[in-house]
Parts: structure tokens; C-alpha cells; sequence
């Protein structure tokens, strides 16, 4: 029986071996092994491609949040809305900048619901909400539309997750073009992913971007010379060169991901399929189904060669680390879907044989 994986992280090295290869022994044999020009040269295409003036890479995806969230200035223990419909790097973010979470409910297409921000904000609470983080959640991009309109109103900045998003686009724009700020991680397992770990900040803001510049390393404003209390967090050259071959090939990897998408879409049976929110498009980091019987499918799957995950098996606010510790509003939408998503295998090297193996099961076992 062959085995279909969930995600297949070798299939996408070997596909630009030769070229990633190429890029890596290029900075050996450049004797810069921290910041530079692969560093800068990243930045600047990565700029280019998500559509922002700026971008800064980070050593990953969680403190791209948390170095955003300090460039704010937000004030400490100033609070933060998210969702707890998150990986725990957006929570756990929010606390390592020194701000307090509040976790939120989420709308039918499971990303942060704009009526729960809404009544948070006009609440009684609300003036100590500083800033929103709505997640970008497998793929799918949040309502901006109505996230950007709250944001406005009650003056409180945006700052976009979209670890899970790179390319996702709302009225034909980008995510990460929406908010103040977008932080992204660049983790191996990312649409567009380092064979390593990595994150990049990306903004209009060129004031907040050499903000972040100086808070990335140390705080320095020159060598050195520290302006303001910093930290240690710098994208790694090796990493940045591979970056510069892999984001070459990220909107063409994203359009096989729908293609992927789009055929468990026309051919599965017996599950709920994904559904994408109106005006916008989906890229698929994960395609997650919904089943009342989640483990019994995942265990048929298995026995039939198919590999799946669960993202997430619980919300944050139900995790020991935090429950009963960090504010929350109802959160009766994620109670429920959770214990029924289901992430099948989405990667761009899937081949056609893969994903025929992967509906064959799901409609013999759902
Ligand atoms: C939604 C979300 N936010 C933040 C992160 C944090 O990224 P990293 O693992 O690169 O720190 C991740 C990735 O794990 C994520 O999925």
C-alpha cells in the first residue's frame, strides 16, 4: 500500500535541489554568515512580492508578532485581541511583548468573528483593547473588511497573522496589505517555508520598519549603539538565499494547491469540504474537513495509507497554560468545530495518483 503523507517537506527541497543547493554554498563560500546582502536581497523581494514598501526578516514567525507588537508601543499590560482558534505562537506572542490576551470566537468560516471584536470593543472593556491580531487560519483570510472597518473606528491598529496566509488575497488584494503591520513565518511547513526557521515583518510603514531593524538586533540604532532595549532575532543568510529560489516559485506552488483543493472539492463524499469566504482566495496551508466522528475517520484513513493531522486538538483557551488565565469571550463556534476538523495531505509536489488515493479513501471511510 503506498502511503500518502500530510505534507511531504523533501518533495519541495528536491523539486529546486539544484538551485537551493547552489544558494547555500554561495554563502558558505561568502564568508558572511549573519545579515548582509542575502539578508537585504530577501527582504527586498519579498517586499516586491507581498505588495508592502518594507519588509524585515526576523528569525520566525512568533517574533515577528512580538517585534511588532512592540514597535506599537501599546503600553504594558495593554490588551490584544485574537483568536483562540490559533496556533499558540499568536497567544504566546502577545504575552512575551507584555500585553494581555483577549481571545475571541470564531465566524462560520473560522477565522476571527467581527460581531464578538465588535462587542468587545463598544464593552465596558473595550477601551483597554489596544490592538487586534485576526489570524489568516489555513489559508483562509479573515474579514478585513470588517475587522479594518472596527479598527478604524475605535482608533486600534491591525496587526495581521499571516504565518498561514503568504498570497491569500481579499478583493483581489493580498492579506498582509490590509493591516498596520503583517507578520509572517517562513517555518519549513509554510507556503512559502525555510529548511530552517525564519519569519519576516512586512509594513507601508518605513518608520515602524527601521523601527523594527533597530528592535531585531539589540535595539541598535549603529553599531553597537543601542537606542532602545532590543532583542536577538535575525533571519539567517543560508536561510535567506534558499528563501530567495523558494519565493520564486510560491504563486505557482499556491495555484497547485488549489488545483489540489479543487479536486477533493468536486470529488469527496460523506465530510464537510472547506468553504471559502466570498471575495476571497483560499491557499490552501491546509485543507481541514469536518466529520462528527473526527478520530474514527482519521483512523480509516490511516489504515487505507492516508496521513492526516489535527490543527488544533484545542483551542488556546483550553490549553494548560492558559485556561483560566487568559480573558475570553463565548467561544461556543470553536468549542464546536474543533473536536470535527480534520487536515488532509496538501502539498504542492502531491501527485495526481496521491490525491485520487486520498478521495478513494475518504469516500470509502467517511
Ligand atoms: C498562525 C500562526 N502564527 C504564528 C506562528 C509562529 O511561527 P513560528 O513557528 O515561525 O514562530 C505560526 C506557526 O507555527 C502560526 O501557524
Amino acid at each position: 500500500m503506498d502511503i500518502v503523507p500530510q505534507i511531504d517537506l523533501k518533495a519541495g527541497y528536491l523539486e529546486h535541489k539544484a538551485a537551493i543547493d547552489a544558494a547555500v554554498m554561495r554563502v558558505l563560500e561568502s564568508g558572511w554568515y549573519v545579515g548582509g546582502e542575502e539578508v537585504a536581497g530577501f527582504e527586498r523581494d519579498f517586499a516586491a512580492w507581498a505588495g508592502t514598501k518594507e519588509a524585515v526578516a526576523v528569525a520566525n514567525g512568533t517574533d515577528a508578532l512580538v517585534l511588532a507588537l512592540k514597535a506599537f508601543d501599546l503600553g504594558p499590560g495593554s490588551r490584544v485581541a485574537t483568536v483562540s482558534h490559533t496556533a499558540v505562537a499568536t497567544v504566546a506572542a502577545i504575552e512575551l511583548a507584555g500585553l494581555v490576551p483577549v481571545l475571541l470566537d470564531i465566524d462560520e468560516f473560522g477565522c476571527l468573528d467581527p460581531a464578538a471584536l465588535d462587542q468587545l470593543l463598544s464593552g465596558p472593556d473595550g477601551r483597554h483593547v489596544r490592538a487586534v491580531i485576526p489570524v489568516h487560519l489555513y489559508g483562509q483570510p479573515a474579514d478585513v473588511a470588517a475587522i479594518g472597518a472596527l479598527s478604524a473606528r475605535y482608533g486600534i491598529p491591525v496587526l495581521e497573522d499571516c504565518a498561514q496566509a503568504h498570497g491569500a488575497t481579499f478583493d483581489g488584494r493580498k492579506v498582509g496589505t490590509f493591516g498596520r503591520v503583517a507578520a509572517y513565518s517562513l517555518y519549513p511547513t509554510k507556503n512559502l517555508g525555510a529548511l530552517g526557521d525564519g519569519g519576516i515583518i512586512a509594513t507601508d510603514d518605513v518608520e515602524l520598519a527601521e523601527r523594527l531593524r533597530g528592535l531585531r538586533e539589540y535595539g541598535w540604532r549603529a553599531r553597537y549603539i543601542s537606542a532602545e532595549a532590543g532583542q536577538n532575532s535575525r533571519l539567517d543568510p543560508i536561510q535567506a538565499a534558499i528563501l530567495k529560489v523558494k519565493l520564486a516559485h510560491l504563486d505557482h506552488d499556491n495555484a497547485r494547491r488549489r488545483a489540489i483543493a479543487e479536486t477533493y472539492d468536486a470529488n469527496l463524499e460523506g465530510v464537510e469540504i472547506p468553504r471559502v469566504r466570498p471575495g476571497a482566495t483560499h491557499v490552501y496551508h491546509q485543507y481541514v474537513i469536518r466529520h462528527p466522528d473526527r478520530e474514527g475517520l482519521r483512523e480509516r484513513l490511516k489504515a487505507k495509507g492516508v496521513m492526516t493531522n489535527v490543527h488544533y486538538p484545542e483551542p488556546v483557551h483550553r490549553q494548560p497554560a492558559y485556561q483560566r488565565r487568559v480573558p475570553t469571550g463565548t467561544m461556543s463556534k470553536t468549542e464546536a468545530l474543533l473536536p470535527r476538523v480534520l487536515s488532509l495531505p496538501m502539498y504542492p509536489q502531491m501527485t495526481q495518483a496521491q490525491v485520487a488515493q486520498v478521495i478513494e479513501a475518504v469516500r470509502a471511510s467517511a
